[in-house]
């Protein structure tokens, strides 16, 4: 054997050792069945959505490269779908489970199952329903672990997920109804953390059942923090521990420490933490912000939990449990600083960043008002009742169909009369964004008309390189807005406060390393600036990630057609796939 060829065999040698060390990729299968139960908080029974009697519901494990096939059987009275949020579901759109989006909702009494690999991602997903306001019950995390088990830190001795909720005393249904009616008054009654409200919430002086996780002197431990919450960001901490922040979103990040995270509604942050401190017992806190004055005020959410050390007796020593220091819950400044100081972990091959854009869009994110009479073009504004208030991208605000799909419709060559390819790639004049002037009840409907309610979708060519700079408006409350894009995850180049400046600000750009993520959160008043290449054809949704804006309309959908080649193309859709009309498939 020559020189050459003794080193080609020995590589080859190598990489078959390291196949069979890390084992054949696995097809992990779940059946999730869907139905209602009793659960009481606070001194009221009520009735709640759920999988397998769980909440938060099952965790799906998995390692990076295997097949996750999950059997749903609704026994809901409601119309049901399940999104793998964050899956790429790269030529799998079939089972990225966006009602009316990607399927109709499986009715109740049918049975359905998503198929899908996950490959290429690393770290915490989750998974959640994706019609109404289901998913405040029914959701739980997908953990995926590396193939050759290594972590690009020391390995953690165990992960525990960090499933940051909100606990309502309402029917989600209703709630939805409600809130499609233009009423969102509604609110929940505490926050919840892996489905435990906590012991500062108390009804006739019993206080709730907080989460408790154990620990063991020394040792480090990976949290993996999810807000699956309709409504809120939230401010995590821990009292006497600081955190390592290693992953978002099923992507590496670039090791940060911190005392505090912060994760909005769709986001998934995976910290390290050690068990450094004093032996002893520790609260841990999950607190939402909230814009202040003059935005409307919601009331205090916040649940707390509790780090347990080994060998700490149950009275911890007769010592006070140290509470953690929660920044002031009306200062979102901290969500800023914690989200522009993360980068990407870089791997020059998959994360290079396209450095030119074929596609640019900027979009802002705002209110607007239409007719409540949709036959009527005109009528009298100024929140009369005449009008209904809705969230807007660019002014348009989506109207989602409701007996038909989006994808199907695209793949049959039937779209027309259901949607237009028209989403503007600019809001229709420029204004003043971020003028506090503005925030409600401020002059809305003189700076914004005209408002739309349209399905104005947009198509792509495969490969396209695309740029959005999404800008949060001083209107809609001056919310911060998690934009969470499904079957893709984005580079995320930058964020401000205030108005995008295209002059100035592009200079603010990492092209080196940024962060990759399927969610972004576009700051309260400021901006944020996001590339992707459109290698994955499909009808993708975009959306915000808080419930009442997606009820209100601040969503589309992305076409990205077919490559040149079977590799790059959609396939038709699998057996399993239940088209809209065939057996009662349609609305909840
Ligand atoms: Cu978790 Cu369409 O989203």
């Amino acid at each position: 054997m020559g020189k050459l060829s003794m080193a080609a065999a020995s590589i080859l040698c190598m990489a078959l050792a390291a196949l069979a060390a890390v084992g054949e990729a696995a097809v992990v299968e779940h059946t999730f069945v869907v139905h209602e139960m009793n659960e009481t908080h606070l001194c009221n029974t009520t009735k709640i959505y759920v999988v397998n009697g769980q909440f938060p519901g099952p965790q799906i494990d998995v390692t990076e490269g295997d097949t996750v096939v999950v059997r749903l059987v609704n026994r809901l009275p409601h119309g049901l779908t399940i999104h793998w949020h964050g899956v790429r579901q790269i030529r799998s759109c079939w089972a990225d489970g966006a009602g009316f989006v990607t399927e109709c909702p499986l009715p109740p009494g049918g049975d359905h199952t998503y198929r899908f690999n996950v490959t290429g991602q690393v770290g915490t997903l989750w998974w959640h329903a994706h019609v109404t306001c289901l998913r405040a019950t029914i959701n739980g995390a997908i953990v995926i672990r590396p193939r050759d088990g290594k972590y690009p830190f020391p390995t953690p001795a165990k992960d525990v997920p960090i499933i940051i909720g909100e606990w309502w005393q309402l029917d989600l249904v209703e709630l939805d109804r409600r809130m499609a009616d233009g009423n969102f008054d509604d609110n929940p009654l505490s926050a919840t953390i892996n489905g435990k409200l906590g012991d500062l919430s108390n009804c006739s002086g019993v206080p709730e059942e907080s989460f408790v996780f154990d620990v063991e002197p020394g040792q480090s431990y990976l949290l993996r923090i999810i807000n699956t919450a309709l409504f809120s960001e939230y401010y995590f901490k821990v009292a006497g521990h600081t955190f390592t922040v290693v992953g978002a979103d099923g992507n590496y990040l670039t090791p940060f420490e911190t005392d505090m995270v912060t994760v909005a509604p769709g986001e998934a942050i995976d910290v390290l933490m050690a068990a450094d401190a004093p032996p002893g017992h520790y609260h841990m806190i999950a607190l939402a912000n909230q814009p202040p004055l003059p935005d409307p005020q919601i009331p205090v959410f916040i649940s707390r939990g509790l780090i347990r050390y080994a060998g700490v007796p149950n009275d911890n020593n007769g010592l006070p449990v140290p509470v953690p220091i929660m920044p002031n819950q009306h200062n979102t400044m901290p969500s800023f600083y914690f989200h522009n100081k993360l980068t990407g972990l870089a791997y020059p091959e998959r994360h290079r960043v396209p450095m030119h854009v074929d596609e640019r869009f900027f979009i802002t994110l705002g209110l607007g008002s239409i007719c409540r009479d949709p036959t009527k073009k005109v009528c009298k504004r100024r929140r009369s009742n005449e009008t209904i208030v809705v969230a807007t991208m660019n002014n348009v605000s989506f109207h989602p169909p409701t007996t038909t799909s989006l994808l199907e419709r695209y793949y049959d060559g039937t779209g027309k009369g259901v949607y237009t390819e028209d989403f503007p790639e600019h809001p229709p004049r420029p204004y003043n964004y971020t003028d506090r002037a503005m925030i409600p009840p401020g002059p809305l409907e003189e700076v914004l008309e005209p408002t739309f309610k349209a399905t104005k979708l947009r198509r792509f060519k495969y490969n396209t390189s695309v740029e959005i700079v999404f800008q949060s408006t001083a209107l809609l409350q001056s919310d911060s807005n998690p934009m969470h894009l499904h079957g893709y995850d984005f580079f995320v180049l930058a964020q401000g406060l205030g108005n995008f400046n295209p002059k100035r600000d592009v200079y603010k750009f990492n092209y080196h390393n940024p962060q990759v993520r399927n969610t972004v959160q576009v700051p309260r008043t400021g901006w944020a600036a996001i590339r992707f290449v459109t290698d994955n054809p499909g009808m993708w949704y975009l959306h915000c990630h808080f419930e009442f804006h997606i009820v209100m309309g601040m969503a589309t959908a992305f076409i990205v057609e077919n490559g040149p080649t079977p590799e790059t193309s959609l396939p038709p859709p699998p057996p399993e796939y239940k088209r809209c009309g065939a057996n009662g498939l349609s609305q909840p």
